[in-house]
């Protein structure tokens, strides 16, 4: 031992050394604890410490290492606008025949979609989450991310009417004129509406799934049949569609790619066109954004059909259409077991 000590301070003399005294005195302080204690600590955090499941070196759990990563904890809101753009998620005012309000299709209550939607129409995505991509990750700063395009989430359906001859009912609203008139100083304009509702669409995120827990480093957040879940919602390809933060929201694929899901399903309909429907491209047809599964537990029933009222439905009908796999029971109920740990909360409460 001595002389492979002697041999360092040799070797670090010669390679560093102007002042062999300071650097003896260096030496011993700083860098022999370097040499030894780091790599032990190193190899004490890395070690995988749970037996129940084999380690895969592919994934030595933390978070750096994860291609999902938490939602911030934190993010920086507007609280002005974004009231402003709650009373307006809120009111009937912004449709025609005031029938309608965003909340009617998106009702926070109901993880942020709706339950029994009419056969017409899609079935509205939740729009927890939906907003974080447009806010950098910096909390202490109201800036967007540079490619934000607001046309891109708020919209407003057909069913509210047009938008700028419903302006003017806004004025029936006392609380909303004024608090417009308050914080932007002008009358409603169709800008000001997206501004403050794109706002309140931020502020709708849900930190501390189980998932994100465990993200951060809390290895006994999930159980083994959820690592495994994790793992198999890894090595299947689910992450290729369903990807970053929010397991999803940033791409569109077609649905049906291993084998035919449209024609299985019997004739498609208009609402199976998917974004064919708004950009009138060939190519488009049966593309769907991919969703967000974030919360997925209580955002049924599943895809733009809302065809599937069961996760362990959903989960075969993606390996079969998507990754051209079939999928074993107990695979399907282990990616079931991790898909439950993703439900966030909202204003401290786990979504229901
Ligand atoms: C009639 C039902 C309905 C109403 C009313 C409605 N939406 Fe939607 N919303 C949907 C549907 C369906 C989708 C998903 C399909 C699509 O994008 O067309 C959606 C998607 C969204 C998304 C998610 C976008 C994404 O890609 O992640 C946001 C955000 C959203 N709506 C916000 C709003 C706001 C704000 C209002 C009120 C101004 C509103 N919606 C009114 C049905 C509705
Ligand atoms: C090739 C891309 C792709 C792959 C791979 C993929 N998905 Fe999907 N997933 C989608 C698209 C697109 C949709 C939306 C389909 C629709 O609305 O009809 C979707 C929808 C879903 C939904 C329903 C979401 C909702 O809110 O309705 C779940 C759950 C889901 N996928 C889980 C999985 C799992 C688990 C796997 C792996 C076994 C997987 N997906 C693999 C593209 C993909």
């Amino acid at each position: 031992m001595n002389r492979f000590l002697a041999w360092l301070k040799k070797i670090f003399h010669k390679q560093i050394s102007t002042n062999p005294i300071y650097l003896d005195k260096a030496l011993n302080r700083f860098l022999l604890p370097t040499v030894f204690i780091v790599p032990l600590i190193t190899l004490y955090l890395n070690f995988p410490g749970d037996p129940e499941i084999p380690f895969n070196p592919r994934t030595n759990y933390t978070y750096f290492n994860e291609p999902i990563s938490p939602i911030p904890k934190n993010l920086f809101i507007n609280t002005n606008k974004a009231e402003i753009g709650e009373l307006l998620f809120n009111s009937n005012l912004l449709s025609t025949d005031e029938k309608f309000s965003c909340n009617t299709c998106h009702t926070l209550e109901t993880g942020g979609t709706i339950r029994n939607y009419s056969e017409n129409s899609l079935n509205p995505v939740t729009v927890f989450n939906a907003g974080i991509f447009y806010r950098s990750m910096d909390v202490s700063q109201e800036n967007y991310s540079s490619s934000i395009l607001v046309n891109d989430i708020i919209h407003f359906p057909k069913e509210m009417g047009d938008i700028n001859s419903n302006l003017n009912n806004l004025i029936k609203d006392n609380k909303i004129y004024n608090k417009i008139k308050l914080i932007y100083g002008t009358n409603p304009s169709i800008e000001i509406i997206n501004d403050s509702l794109l706002e309140f669409i931020i502020s709708l995120y849900t930190p501390n799934s189980k998932f994100d827990k465990f993200l951060r480093g809390d290895k006994n957040s999930l159980s083994t049949g959820e690592k495994e879940g994790y793992l198999l919602f890894k090595e299947l390809g689910c992450i290729s569609c369903h990807q970053g933060v929010n397991l999803g929201g940033n791409l569109y694929q077609t649905v049906g790619i291993t084998d035919d899901y449209f024609k299985d399903k019997g004739e498609p309909g208009d609402l199976d066109q998917g974004l064919y429907l708004k950009t009138k491209k060939e190519e488009d047809k049966y593309k769907f954004k991919v969703p967000s599964l974030r919360n997925i537990a209580v955002t049924y029933p599943y895809l733009h059909d809302g065809r599937y009222k069961s996760l362990k439905e959903v989960v075969i009908m993606m390996s079969k259409y998507q990754l051209g796999k079939q999928i074993s029971e107990d695979d399907t109920e282990k990616i079931v077991s991790f898909l439950n740990t993703l439900t966030g909360e909202y204003k401290g409460q786990l979504l229901k």
